[in-house]
Formats: C-alpha cells, sequence, structure tokens
C-alpha cells in the first residue's frame, strides 16, 4: 500500500479523508504526462491482472479504466454483463468468487444497485474500485472533476460549485457534494424539486430555490443528465419543459463569474440540459473531464494495486 493512501479499496468519497483525496489528485496530476509521451507505458503494475465486470453501458469510465491499465503495463480482461453467465442466473457473488479464483488483483465493478462493490469488497481478496453504483456513488468521477477544476481554478477551497439538474438519481452528485465539501469549496445545487433528494442538505449542500440563484457568481457549474433510465414515475412534464426551466444557455452562465467554468460528466443530452450554442465555449471543459479521466485511473490503480 501506497503512503497517503491505506486503503485497498476505493468504494467511494464517503469513506475517504481529505488528506487522502488530495493524495490522489497529486498522484493523478503527475500520472498525467504519461498519456502525452511518444510511448504511453510506464511498467508500474507489470504483471497485475485488472477486470472490469460492467453491468450497465459506460463509455468514458470503462475505457479509460482500460486505457489507465494498459499505461501502467497491466493485462486488462473485461467483462460485461450481457455476455457473462448472469444470464443463466448466476449470482453477483458467485460471479465474483469464480472471477477471484482467477487471482486478478484488481476488480472494477459499475452496478445498478446500491451497495454492489462494497458487498463484493467484503467477500474477495482483489481490491475492488467502485465504478458507479446504482444512485450512490461514482468515485472517480467525482475525482477527475476535482482534477479538472484544480488544473483551472488552482484549487477547490473556498469555490462557488454549482451542481444543476437531476440531483436525486445522480451518483455524480453525490460524490461530487461529498468531495467538494470535504476539500471546502461551497456547493449549491438546483433542479426540479421532484430531484432533488432530501440528502442533499444533509451531504452540505445548500438546495436554491431557482437556477438562477444557484449560478449567481459561481465559479464552476456542473451540469447533469436527466436520468431517463432510473425514472420510475413521471417527475417533470417533458424535456422541452425541462430545457426551458433548467437547461444552460448563455444567458443563464452571464449569472456566473466571467472567468466561470462548465462541466459535464457526460453522456450530454444536447439540446436538454445544455444548448449546444455552448459547446464549444473556452469555458466548456467537458472533454478536459475525459481527459483527466484516464489520469485520475491511473492513479488510483496503481495506489490500489501498485
Ligand atoms: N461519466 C460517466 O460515467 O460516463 P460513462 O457512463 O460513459 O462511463
Amino acid at each position: 500500500m501506497a503512503e497517503g493512501f491505506n486503503k485497498s479499496h476505493l468504494l467511494g468519497i464517503e469513506e475517504l479523508s481529505a488528506a487522502e483525496i488530495k493524495f490522489i489528485l497529486k498522484t493523478a496530476e503527475a500520472m498525467k504526462e504519461i498519456s502525452f509521451r511518444e510511448i504511453k507505458k510506464v511498467p508500474t503494475l507489470r504483471g497485475k491482472t485488472i477486470i472490469t465486470f460492467f453491468y450497465e453501458p459506460s463509455t468514458r469510465t470503462r475505457t479509460s479504466f482500460e486505457i489507465a491499465a494498459k499505461r501502467l503495463s497491466a493485462d486488462t480482461i473485461n467483462i460485461s454483463a450481457s455476455t457473462s453467465s448472469l444470464v443463466k442466473g448466476e449470482s453477483l457473488l458467485d460471479t465474483a468468487k469464480n472471477l477471484q479464483a482467477m487471482q486478478p488483483d484488481v476488480l472494477i465493478i459499475r452496478h445498478p444497485h446500491a451497495g454492489a462493490p462494497h458487498f463484493l469488497a467484503k467477500h474477495i481478496e482483489a481490491a475492488v474500485i467502485n465504478a458507479g453504483d446504482g444512485m450512490h456513488e461514482h468515485p472517480t468521477q467525482a475525482l477527475l472533476d476535482a482534477l479538472s477544476i484544480i488544473e483551472k481554478k488552482g484549487g477547490i477551497e473556498g469555490l462557488e460549485i454549482a451542481i444543476i439538474g437531476d440531483i436525486a438519481h445522480s451518483r455524480v452528485a453525490r460524490s461530487d457534494i461529498l468531495l467538494f465539501t470535504k476539500l471546502g469549496a461551497n456547493v449549491r445545487i438546483a433542479g426540479p424539486l421532484t430531484l432533488i433528494p432530501p440528502y442533499a442538505e444533509v451531504l452540505g449542500s445548500k438546495v436554491c430555490e431557482c437556477i438562477e440563484e444557484a449560478l449567481e457568481g459561481v465559479d464552476v457549474v456542473i451540469a447533469l443528465r436527466v436520468q431517463r433510465e432510473r425514472l420510475k414515475q413521471v417527475l417533470f412534464p417533458d424535456l422541452r419543459e425541462y430545457a426551458i426551466m433548467f437547461g444552460l444557455n448563455r444567458k443563464r452562465l452571464s449569472l456566473t463569474k466571467k472567468d466561470a467554468i462548465l462541466m459535464h460528466p457526460g453522456p450530454v443530452n444536447w439540446g436538454v440540459e445544455l444548448d449546444p450554442e455552448i459547446m464549444n465555449m473556452d469555458r466548456t471543459i467537458i472533454l478536459d473531464q475525459v481527459t483527466n479521466g484516464v489520469a485520475v485511473r491511473m492513479a488510483v490503480l496503481a495506489l490500489v494495486a501498485g
């Protein structure tokens, strides 16, 4: 285990101290330049075996974990629910125990149920990394968001950060609020009242009555996708109305500080939570976030398995 990070797993931001978060981010800053070398490979995890096991679709998280593992010279195996024996009725625990029997060093899991990675961490020896569990946490997304903010703003402490949209179904919002408040930022949230969870204030964020209040004078804006796949009932009239009430456009962004940055974890529903007119603004750093995802995941893999 590395100095400064003494955990065998990365299950959530909730379990991390501010010092551990800062240590991961410093490690990620050091890892980032490897992706810009001609030969994008270092031997840190040579001989290690890393399995990604995704029960839900993913473009960014899964690809960047695999790229991160390969840049650290680990051997990678990718499993998806649809091509595994889960479709024959094998349980999550049996699946994990069978994978463990092949001696992997790290199991990266995305699962629709909150707590699935925590459950596996209790039952297998490999390091477990949470790549998103239901509506609970997405710790590496929060870490890459933090790295992206630090790059543009020099730090997190004292910043005003607005998170706008479907907070209730968002594991990103939960992990972001936990991380930003641990590092000393003030977090405001806004969205349809039906999509604001009761725990938002408990986590330390301020629930704003309208989007304008949330955006006024902030340093950072994070827009969230409406997670239609998780909506069990109708919680707002329709996407057109949502875009009118809560979509971000140039006019609304003019309420923020002049140098405020705009972020989104992806995938973006252009025309719903973000107006396409702000896609190419200098302050829109969505693709920088994706680049930083590789650096953060290299850091996390090196720290839990290096
Ligand atoms: N941000 C994020 O988790 O994207 P994917 O679902 O594509 O991994």
